[in-house]
């Protein structure tokens, strides 16, 4: 796992588009995440688009998950707001993103569907994951299987909380979501986890620092092969090895990959 200490979320952004332009020339399969952390990524990977010749005309993408029970278009719905925030600004044609049907009377049958989409598309080249403040990515809450496929999950009220802000009142945020698994995440070739803020500090020493265990679903990236975790500071700030991280970077081979 590499662990890049940025000094912003600004640099962040920047650092992480970076890292998924490398992708996108390649015509690769992304994984979306929504929530507030990625969208200065998205900002930068769309600012990129007009300035250059960035071009996401052979690529698709996945989301993570999807909210259940709000009405189709509804602006909270991850799949709108991938649309509003990154993918309507870009030349990615809307039937080459997709996303778990969560609006499907059998929700089962929506989540294995969604695992043959993945499955179909050669699966996911890179994934952006964002972290909750309990740990959870996607919306694997804590004491999700370490292998779990997509799925109903139900979710903890911290995280009711945390959403809260991007609706009206807490009442108004859905109690249920359909996620990718911890074993379906893990199958993409790269994860790309971004944390920023001091509210994922703990979360983030959790992931990187703590157990191997379903109590922070997010460590389970200490599992997998290719992993870079783009962080700014206050967000690092409970990593005993964060200055071991800085000196990383400091002497980073030119010719090492990300
Ligand atoms: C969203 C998702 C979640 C968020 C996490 C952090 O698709 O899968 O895991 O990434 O809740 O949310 P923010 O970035 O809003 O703090």
């Amino acid at each position: 796992m590499e662990i890049v200490i940025m000094e912003n979320a600004q640099q962040v952004a920047h650092r992480a588009s970076d890292v998924i332009e490398l992708y996108v020339r390649r015509g690769a399969t992304l994984g979306l995440a929504t929530g507030s952390t990625p969208l200065e990524t998205y900002k930068e990977l769309i600012r990129r688009h007009h300035a250059t010749d960035l071009s996401f005309a052979e690529c698709r993408a996945f989301l993570l998950d999807e909210y259940v029970g709000l009405p189709q278009g509804h602006p909270q719905g991850y799949r709108e707001t991938i649309r509003r925030e990154f993918t309507r600004h870009i030349d990615i044609s809307d039937d080459q993103v997709h996303g778990p049907d969560a609006s499907a009377e059998d929700v089962r049958a929506a989540a294995l569907t969604y695992e043959r989409q993945l499955l179909a598309a050669g699966g996911v080249d890179i994934q952006i994951l964002g972290l909750g403040t309990d740990g959870h990515i996607g919306f694997n809450e804590p004491g999700s299987s370490l292998v779990s496929r997509t799925r109903l999950k139900t979710l903890h009220p911290q995280t009711v909380q945390d959403n809260a802000r991007f609706f009206e009142s807490p009442q108004q945020v859905p109690r249920h979501v359909l996620t990718q698994g911890l074993g379906t995440i893990v199958d993409a070739g790269h994860l790309l986890l971004l944390a920023t803020g001091p509210t994922k500090s703990a979360a983030l020493a959790a992931l990187s620092e703590g157990p191997l265990s379903a109590a922070c679903p997010a460590s389970v990236l200490q599992w997998h092969p290719h992993v870079t975790v783009i962080s700014d500071e206050p967000a690092a700030a409970e990593m005993k090895l964060r200055h071991y991280h800085r000196a990383v970077l400091a002497q980073k081979p030119p010719r090492q990959p990300h």
